[in-house]
């Protein structure tokens, strides 16, 4: 079995992070979220993996990726000029998946548990095509499942005004190379896209069988601010503690906190968990660092509070007050002083400088 994972996209809802690469790359929990993607296909067992990529900085996710090697996979680069819809990138693995069956993992989904037991379930089944869905309050922005009375799976709709169940498709899909046939069928949807949802609907039409599986746990698609911040409390909620780097007499650690290798904390500082501190970071004396909070590798927190906050690698932060509900780009600059306003909620891009 092949994995694909989809790296392209227009990235609008999320700029400014997106001004300065794809959206696949913004990290939660200090890792880039298409790595929880290529992971989870590599510890279900497959190894040879298409990365789509599309022309936000491509060349940022090739250098983060490599050959696939250093996570123990083999990845082939195969590009997408213009961001024309899922199945349209899908489309264009035809000659790497050749004959065999294969996942598509959009690369700006997380799903708690992995894909193993779905990947064995596909092998053993004889399905066509196999989707997972997931209960959500508002189905109106996925692609939703109709089933028949006998729970028979009829009909998948993208984004209806009037969804006919609660069940949305996740962006993870078991595929045969029969989806070809059906994507060249497709004629571009009402978004101006090819729709992978209607590629299997004629699936479906043509009496293939098309099953279907219901996440246990959690799944979240990462397509806004909001999205990135719920994700990110929801990786650190299963942190595991653990303390490599330097933590100096009379700090406070509280609850599950997990500090990497030769960062320092220093005496005065209180970090209160789920929290998260990269490598080499330095956390001052008197810094609150609150729960749900990562701070990325090599960054320096000089002064100030952050809560349920994610602030990617190489940032300094001096501030006499608080950052809430927050994501700041990498190499990013915040400095504020005692007239400035009592708290923040920011949305910074990376390379900023901001001084209040
Ligand atoms: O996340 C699940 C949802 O993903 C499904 O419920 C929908 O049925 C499916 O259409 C898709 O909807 P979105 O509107 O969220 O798709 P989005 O445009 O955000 O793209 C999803 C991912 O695929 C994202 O990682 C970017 C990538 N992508 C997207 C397009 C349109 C590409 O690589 N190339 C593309 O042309």
């Amino acid at each position: 079995m092949k994995g694909v994972v989809l790296h392209g996209g227009h990235g609008t809802r999320l700029r400014p992070l997106t001004h300065t690469g794809p959206k696949q790359l913004i990290t939660v929990a200090n890792k880039p979220i298409s790595q929880y993607v290529l992971e989870d296909l590599r510890n279900s067992g497959i190894k040879n993996i298409a990365i789509v990529l599309g022309d936000i900085m491509p060349e940022k996710v090739k250098s983060h990726y490599g050959d696939g090697s250093k996570f123990g996979v083999n990845i082939k680069y195969i590009y997408q000029e213009t961001p024309e819809g899922i199945a349209q990138a899908v489309g264009l693995t035809e000659d790497f998946v050749n004959e065999d069956p294969f996942v598509v993992y959009l690369g700006d989904n997380l799903l708690k548990g992995g894909i193993s037991r779905c990947v064995q379930e596909f092998r053993q089944k004889n399905y066509e095509a196999m989707i997972l869905l997931c209960e959500v309050e508002n189905p109106q922005q996925f692609g939703v499942a109709e089933f028949d009375k006998n729970g028979k799976l009829v009909k998948l709709i993208e984004k209806p005004e009037k969804p006919p169940s609660n069940y949305a498709l996740t962006g993870i899909y078991f595929l045969k190379p029969t989806i070809f046939k059906m994507i060249k069928q497709l004629k571009p949807s009402w978004r101006g896209e090819l729709e992978i949802t209607e590629a299997l609907q004629l699936l479906i039409d043509s009496g293939c069988k098309v099953g279907y599986r219901i996440v246990e746990g959690w799944w979240k698609d990462t397509g806004t601010i909001e999205d990135i911040i719920e994700a990110n409390i929801l990786v650190l909620d299963e942190l595991e503690p653990e303390i490599e780097g330097i933590v100096e007499d009379k700090t406070c650690i509280q609850g599950r906190v997990s500090i990497g290798k030769n960062a320092y904390i220093k005496k005065g500082a209180l970090i209160r968990g789920p929290a998260l501190i990269g490598e080499n970071t330095i956390i001052e004396d008197g810094v609150y660092i609150g729960p749900y909070t990562s701070i990325g590798d090599n960054t320096k927190i000089k002064k100030g509070e952050i809560e349920n906050t994610i602030v990617m690698e190489n940032c300094i932060i001096e501030i006499n007050t608080k950052i809430i509900d927050s994501i700041i780009g990498a190499n990013s600059e915040i400095i504020a002083n005692e007239k400035g306003p009592k708290g923040h909620k920011l949305i910074v891009g990376e390379n900023s400088k901001i001084v209040f």
